[in-house]
């Protein structure tokens, strides 16, 4: 067994590099690409996005075809992938949809000072992880390994882009380029700043382009494990 699930960075961005508005969620997929995205979600055996994300977009994480729930069904696992997130604060709402839609398993990596806080707030709707004094993004895919996660899909926002990039956990990802310009420097970005793996010494390996309808679909291979099947 591996010790850290095979792991795919799914975002959509603008054209000039950001992934939402200020403190708002933007569409930027098209309805392709939103079926694309439930193909792939139904792939996963589990979804990551951080707090800020469950706060700002208050995403279902939900597989929405029906076929494709019954497909999952017939494998004997649950519908959706299990929901996960992560916090330092703690400052979360048990009615958001991440934790109200969907039968799944939810589980929270909270940061060990907050823990009892989370607890307190989610621990009905939710299983609530100590994560240590700040969550290492490596040891949770271990541990989400350990829970039987062979396929993770993460889903935002920068905050976590940015550590499992550069932290070289991502065997793949998946960009979207949508057709317009935000054009605000306050909005969120692909990733914040930090050192990544890939840069002008060393390019990433792009290995499949696709058009769907407005929006252009850019793949990339970021480790040798990329296309791994269970
Ligand atoms: N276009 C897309 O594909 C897409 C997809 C998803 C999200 N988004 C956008 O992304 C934006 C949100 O991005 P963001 O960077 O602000 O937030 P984020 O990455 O979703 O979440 C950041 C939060 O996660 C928690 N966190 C992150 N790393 C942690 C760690 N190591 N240990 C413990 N907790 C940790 C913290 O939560 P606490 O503050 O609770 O402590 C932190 O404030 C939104 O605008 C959203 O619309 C876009």
């Amino acid at each position: 067994m591996q010790d850290r699930p095979y792991t795919l960075l799914s975002c959509s961005m603008s054209i000039d590099g950001y992934i939402g508005g200020v403190g708002s969620r933007v569409l930027l997929s098209n309805e392709d690409d939103l079926e694309r995205v439930d193909a792939v979600r139904a792939s996963c055996d589990a979804i990551l996005v951080g707090a800020g994300t469950v706060r700002i977009d208050n995403p279902r994480l939900v597989v929405r075809s029906e076929a494709r729930r019954g497909e999952r069904a017939a494998r004997g696992l649950a519908a959706s992938p299990t929901k996960v997130t992560v916090t330092r604060r703690a400052d979360l709402d048990a009615r958001a949809d991440f934790f109200a839609v969907g039968e799944g398993e939810k589980l929270v990596y909270c940061a060990s000072p907050s823990v009892a806080a989370a607890r307190e707030r989610l621990g009905t709707v939710a299983t609530v992880v100590d994560g240590g004094e700040a969550v290492d993004m490596r040891a949770l895919g271990t541990d989400l390994a350990a829970r039987g996660v062979g396929r993770l899909m993460v889903e935002g926002g920068s905050a976590v882009h940015t550590q499992f990039l550069t932290d070289d956990l991502v065997d793949e990802l998946q960009l979207t380029v949508a057709p317009v310009f935000l054009g605000d420097s306050k909005a969120p970005r692909f990733v914040r700043d930090g050192s990544f793996p890939w840069n002008p010494g060393r390019r990433a390996a792009l290995v499949d382009v696709r058009q769907l309808g407005d929006v252009v679909l850019l793949r990339y291979a970021l480790s040798p494990r990329f296309g791994e099947c269970r």
